[in-house]
């Protein structure tokens, strides 16, 4: 009896009411309660988590807030892999001001609008309708945050339809990343481009057989920065053959090197060489230039290359001059270059140098709903989520991914409705203000 008049109660206050009031009592809870899978309902998850515990005296496998998710993955996680995650550069203040930035504008929301109970957070990219503006931010070594590593993260973001992007300094490989992301949902590949081209055109050339067919190429992170926590420990996961897979799977490496590192008779040595191999010729190369890039167009053709870690507006317009098919605002998460400006103040004077002329991503700092409105209202075209994904695998795997997925999913749709819009067509700068 308590339960239906939590559930009345939860359902008299919101805008459905009004819009489906020929539907049966039991209709409208029921639609509420159990949204028809796949309808992209994705507030309805609030719904969930109240009915769970409701019933069931059930909470979510992880908070809800990404301070609480971040703290608890901590208590999980052994020092060397929560620090390389959570940490950056240096004294961490690029870390550090890619929060702060979020915090520089605020949602002035409209009201009393006609919003409908659904809000539609589709987006169309490169020839695919997406459900939401959600990408999976290249991230390696995930198996150091679960066993299960990029096959449970791909899974998840493959059940949602939302592209995952593959890292080339992944734990896991390209055909089985692509097995467990599942056939036809949309899956990119990031390059760290090899210093050498025969190794490059071999990962390319793997990645399009898997289904891999967006390229995002970082040139931020030719190589590494002075990741301090790191160094502290004398961390560095991939001399331990964590995060080098694609480089151990690799047919023209295991020429170059005269070995297959994964053949059954491998001594523990060649094992080492191959990972260290990898590392070497993917971050500590030569730095990308502009003149080399058709060397990528040469094998990836007309599919579309995007570049990640641009933060001026004169790079972003050499990568449309060079055409390039977008650029991905970002810093990589401060771990790069210590001091360096917030990613998201770096995304305005992107979008206007871009102007419409092709799509712009953006990450660093996301870590709520409210902060992929505004970094959507301020221009970017998708937004790509790291860290707090990577604290939800920490949760169980796979579980953990799909709550922290679908907590954001939710929130997002939550707060683009109570601005007032119904889709996100209307997301846009009159919407935040600046707060100096
Ligand atoms: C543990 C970790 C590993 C990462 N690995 C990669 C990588 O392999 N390739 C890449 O382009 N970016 C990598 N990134 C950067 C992310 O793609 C992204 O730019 C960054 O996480 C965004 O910042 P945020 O997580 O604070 O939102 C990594 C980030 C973290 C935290």
């Amino acid at each position: 009896m308590r339960t239906t008049e939590l559930f009345l109660g939860f359902v008299a206050s919101s805008p459905i009411i009004l819009l489906v009031a020929a539907q049966s009592a039991q209709e409208l809870i029921n639609s509420v309660l159990n949204p028809p899978p796949g309808s992209e309902h994705y507030s309805s998850y609030s719904s969930e988590i109240y009915y769970n515990h409701t019933l069931y005296n059930q909470t979510p496998i992880a908070s809800t807030n990404y301070d609480r998710l971040e703290a608890s993955a901590k208590l999980l996680l052994p020092a060397p892999a929560y620090d390389y995650a959570a940490g950056g550069a240096g004294l961490e203040k690029t870390v550090a001001s890619n929060r702060a930035a979020f915090d520089k504008w605020q949602i002035a929301p409209r009201v009393m609008r006609p919003v409908q109970p659904r809000r539609d957070l589709s987006i169309t990219l490169f020839n695919r309708t997406l459900p939401a503006p959600i990408v999976m931010a290249p991230v390696g070594v995930q198996t150091l945050f679960h066993s299960t590593g990029e096959r449970a993260t791909s899974k998840v973001f493959g059940e949602l339809g939302l592209p995952y992007t593959l890292s080339t300094a992944s734990s896991t490989g390209f055909s089985d990343v692509a097995a467990s992301n599942g056939a036809g949902n949309p899956r990119w590949y990031q390059l760290y481009w090899p210093s050498d081209d025969d190794l490059t055109r071999s990962y390319l050339e793997t990645a399009k057989a898997n289904g891999y067919e967006v390229l995002v190429v970082t040139v931020d992170t030719w190589d590494l920065g002075w990741r301090t926590r790191d160094l502290d420990r004398g961390f560095f996961p991939f001399i331990e053959g964590v995060g080098v897979q694609i480089g151990l799977e690799d047919p023209v490496a295991h020429e170059k090197l005269g070995f297959n590192p994964l053949a059954s008779n491998a001594t523990m040595e060649q094992k080492q060489m191959a990972a260290l191999y990898h590392t070497i010729t993917t971050s500590r190369g030569i730095s990308p230039v502009w003149e080399n890039l058709w060397k990528l167009r040469e094998v990836w053709g007309d599919s579309p290359i995007l570049l990640k870690g641009v933060q001026s507006a004169e790079d972003a317009k050499l990568a449309s001059q060079w055409g390039l098919n977008g650029v991905i605002v970002s810093n990589h998460g401060g771990r790069q270059i210590d001091g360096a400006i917030a990613s998201l103040d770096a995304l305005t004077s992107i979008v206007e140098a871009v102007n419409g002329s092709m799509p712009v991503g953006f990450d660093g700092g996301i870590r709520s709903g409210a902060d992929i409105f505004k970094a959507l209202a301020l221009g970017a075209d998708f937004v790509q989520l790291g860290r707090p994904i990577l604290w939800g695998l920490a949760h169980e795997g796979e579980k953990g991914v799909r709550h922290v997925l679908k907590s954001l999913l939710a929130e997002l749709e939550i707060t683009v409705g109570l601005a007032g819009c119904s889709d996100l067509g209307q997301v846009n700068k009159d919407l935040v203000t600046a707060n100096i």
